[in-house]
């Protein structure tokens, strides 16, 4: 493991950058929000491309305003709508900070801390958070830890586990930009998406879904046999139109242990990724929303210069009867995890 210096945040803190790898694969995650600032793999020619969007020091994570580049995160991913939910017949009460909704659990998030820094050594480091009783409106005081840890191969996982004190929620996830052809080369409309999902939670015109779940048979949310992400994007199909792209909640297959999520071909590069993780959902997001945003190496991101795959329980489900629950109980130990695979 190398830990390099990433820079200084406006109060003068130091953040840190963990650099490690195999020879397959290069993480660089910092201590600052957990972020995953640099994933290198091997292009078919064996060349080393970087295939995550990101800033070139900490101030541009801390600068960030709505894009979370590849932050994990929580207390709860996505969005909540009125910014409202209950546990156990009290009411809690979090930011509107999209519209009258939550996103991405609102102010102060946890990709905008400094977290302690635990165990590392060459092949994971763990990083944890204490989140107070009632930070950003979540109940609970919930000892909060992400794991970043490479597998066999040219693969690496990272685990997600929360105890709470009180009933709450938590929801984590990777809100990495993903651009096979490498960071900065251009849109990802070419790369070729395969998504093991039968089904998708369609969402309002603020994006919270309507409850309902309906298969993605003979709509452009149809990614089972693969096609690339451009093919069906501008179709005039009122879910795209609403989100201005892809922007939903895919239902993932056989909703038992760790298991394919995704598959996704980078055209140019022959690179492929395979997630996998034991959540019930995953948010696709083409990157509608990015516009003139200044990355690392001088790249200015914007739309569809990315996509996010974000596994995680499906948006507003504390408010959705029909989706599975976010709630963790109090004493019980949260545990999530997010498998990524590589070949070229
Ligand atoms: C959401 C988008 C949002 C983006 C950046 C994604 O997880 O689904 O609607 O614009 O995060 O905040």
């Amino acid at each position: 493991m190398e830990v390099k210096d990433f820079g200084r945040l406006l109060d003068g803190c130091a953040a840190r950058l963990f650099v490690f790898g195999n020879e397959k694969l290069k993480l660089a995650v910092s201590d600052y929000g957990t972020s995953l600032v640099n994933l290198i793999v091997p292009d078919k020619s064996g060349g080393p491309v970087d295939i995550v969007l990101g800033y070139e020091d900490v101030s541009g994570y801390e600068k960030d305003e709505s894009c979370y580049l590849g932050c994990n995160v929580g207390r709860n991913a996505n969005r909540i709508r009125d910014g409202r939910f209950l546990i156990n017949g009290r009411e809690y009460i979090l930011d509107k900070n999209d519209g009258k909704n939550n996103l991405h659990s609102g102010a102060h998030p946890y990709s905008k801390r400094m977290w302690t820094v635990g165990k590392y050594n060459d092949e994971s480091v763990t990083f944890a958070l204490k989140s107070p009783h009632m930070d950003q409106g979540f109940p609970g005081e919930a000892d909060i830890r992400i794991t970043y840890e490479l597998l066999e191969g040219a693969a690496f996982r990272i685990r997600y586990e929360a105890v709470s004190d009180k009933d709450t929620i938590v929801n984590m996830t990777n809100h990495s930009y993903f651009n096979l052809n490498g960071e900065g080369s251009g849109n990802v409309l070419h790369h070729r998406l395969t998504l093991y999902a039968d089904a998708f939670t369609p969402a309002d015109a603020e994006s919270i879904p309507t409850g309902e779940i309906v298969p993605v048979a003979g709509t452009p949310m149809d990614f089972r046999s693969g096609k690339t992400i451009g093919q069906d994007i501008g179709e005039k199909y009122q879910p795209l139109i609403f989100a201005k792209g892809y922007d939903h909640n895919f239902v993932l297959d056989d909703q038992k242990g760790c298991r394919p999520a995704a598959e996704v071909l980078g055209d140019e590069t022959g690179i492929v990724m395979r997630i996998e993780t034991d959540y019930p959902g995953m948010q696709v997001y083409t990157a509608n929303y990015v516009k003139d945003v200044k990355g690392k190496n001088r790249h200015i991101y914007g739309p569809r210069e990315g996509v996010c795959f974000e596994p995680q329980f499906f948006p507003d489900a504390v408010n959705q009867d029909k989706f599975i629950s976010p709630l963790l109980k109090a004493g019980e130990r949260y545990k999530k995890e997010i498998i990524y695979r590589f070949s070229s």
